[in-house]
């Protein structure tokens, strides 16, 4: 039991060794070494008095598995029974907008199929609360910035149609007395914890900007010039314009979405005993005290699913994060401009008031704080997770 003395909720992360408890990852692009890094981070943040079954919660179990095999997630709920696992947080999917184009396919079984396939048997083990990591590129090239959620969902990359078809299936699922469900459509996130002991560590050379940077800056990517994709967009600079977001104050929306499933579900001492929140003060946002249901409204015939948009409603362009880099880092970054990227779409910003009003949400931190977070990670961790640790732990 927690302190409050309510039951222990077991809650599934899928890709959770990706970026962001149960975790089920085939570290297609993530290490297992994330999660005992967030096991430390979860046990260093209990009181002294901790019981030892909030120790035992706080180990995340790792479950190394491939979502698009059946036998490989039905075995994750088959050892926990029905009812044993309380919610599903679904993070695991293909996410480069570039690289969706080139194999399509591969991104549709890997994020539509395999969700499918997840809430079939999440349905099967009475699993049905959701909270699905959906995309700003849902909305392609929006009709006006900043972007609310009702903008019309129509991506321009293949990765975004694979969020929206995704969005999609659960909501007739969502039936209104059994299944409760919640898109979060992150905008981009970066930075890394604050303590430099997990942060981003794609497999290969990173095809998002800020690693990219951040791994040129180390050494680690070799590249002397950054390859700026098209500079002949309708920007204040003619570059993309995207809204970036702190990972800690996406992490924090998360556990916001999952008390909203269940309103009160997850008591606020407990996370603010979680100084792995203390970063994300999005916690801290009076509002968060007032939750309501966020599904009060909903028609009788609906399902019980919502969509919010993690952003903070700032855009920031690729050659503002470029000079970021450079105060953060004490490094030059030299850039060229070349074609645009397949996909790429001008100005990702969000509207953020919906997510704030609704639950609680707020993404305060700023580009310099991420920047800074993101380069602690990376000078402390200069080959990321293989990095070989004086101290012997991984
Ligand atoms: C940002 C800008 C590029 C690399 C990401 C995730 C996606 C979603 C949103 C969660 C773009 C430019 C990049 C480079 C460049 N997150 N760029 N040179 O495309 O917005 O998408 O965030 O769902 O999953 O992939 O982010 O960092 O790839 O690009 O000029 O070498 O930087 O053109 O304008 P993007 P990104």
């Amino acid at each position: 039991m927690t302190s409050d003395q309510q039951p222990l909720k077991r809650v599934l992360v899928t890709g959770g060794a990706g970026y962001i408890v149960l975790s089920i990852d085939n570290h297609h692009n993530s290490h297992n070494y994330a999660l005992d890094r967030v096991s430390r981070i979860a046990l260093d943040a209990l009181p002294a008095n901790a019981s030892k079954e909030e120790r035992d919660s706080a180990t995340v179990d790792d479950h190394l598995g491939d979502l698009t095999k059946a036998e490989d997630v039905r075995k994750m709920f088959e050892q926990y029974g029905k009812g044993g696992i309380w919610g599903v947080i679904h993070v695991a999917a293909h996410k480069a907008v570039g690289e969706s184009g080139e194999i399509p396919l591969v991104y549709y079984q890997n994020n539509v199929s395999a969700t499918v396939l997840l809430l079939q048997i999440m349905d099967e083990y009475d699993c049905t609360r959701f909270v699905y990591s959906s995309s700003a590129t849902v909305y392609g090239i929006p009709p006006h910035i900043p972007i609310p959620e009702t903008s019309p969902l129509k991506a321009e990359s293949c990765y975004g149609r694979t969020k929206i078809v995704s969005e999609g299936l659960y909501n007739p699922v969502a039936q209104p007395n059994r299944w409760r469900a919640i898109s979060l459509r992150y905008f981009n996130p970066a930075g890394a914890h604050p303590s430099g002991l997990i942060g981003e560590d794609p497999r290969g050379r990173p095809g998002n900007l800020l690693p990219l940077l951040s791994q040129m800056a180390i050494g680690r990517v070799k590249d002397k010039v950054l390859k700026v994709f098209g500079n002949d967009y309708p920007t204040r600079d003619g570059t993309c314009v995207r809204d970036y977001l702190h990972v800690m104050d996406l992490a924090a929306g998360h556990l916001l979405a999952l008390d909203a499933l269940d309103p009160g579900s997850i008591d606020k001492q407990s996370w603010a005993s979680i100084p792995a929140l203390h970063a994300a003060p999005a916690l801290k946002t009076p509002a968060a005290a007032e939750r309501h249901d966020v599904f009060r409204d909903m028609k009788p015939k609906e399902g019980k699913f919502r969509a919010f948009n993690l952003g903070t409603g700032r855009g920031q362009s690729v050659l503002e994060i470029v000079e970021a880099m450079k105060k953060a880092t004490g490094k030059e970054f030299l850039t060229e401009v070349i074609g645009r990227r397949l996909g790429d779409v001008p100005d990702l910003t969000a509207d953020p008031a919906l997510a704030e009003k609704e639950l609680g949400f707020s993404a305060p931190q700023p580009l310099e704080v991420m920047c800074r977070d993101l380069w602690n990670w990376q000078s402390k961790n200069p080959e990321g997770y293989d990095t070989k640790p004086a101290n012997g732990q991984s």
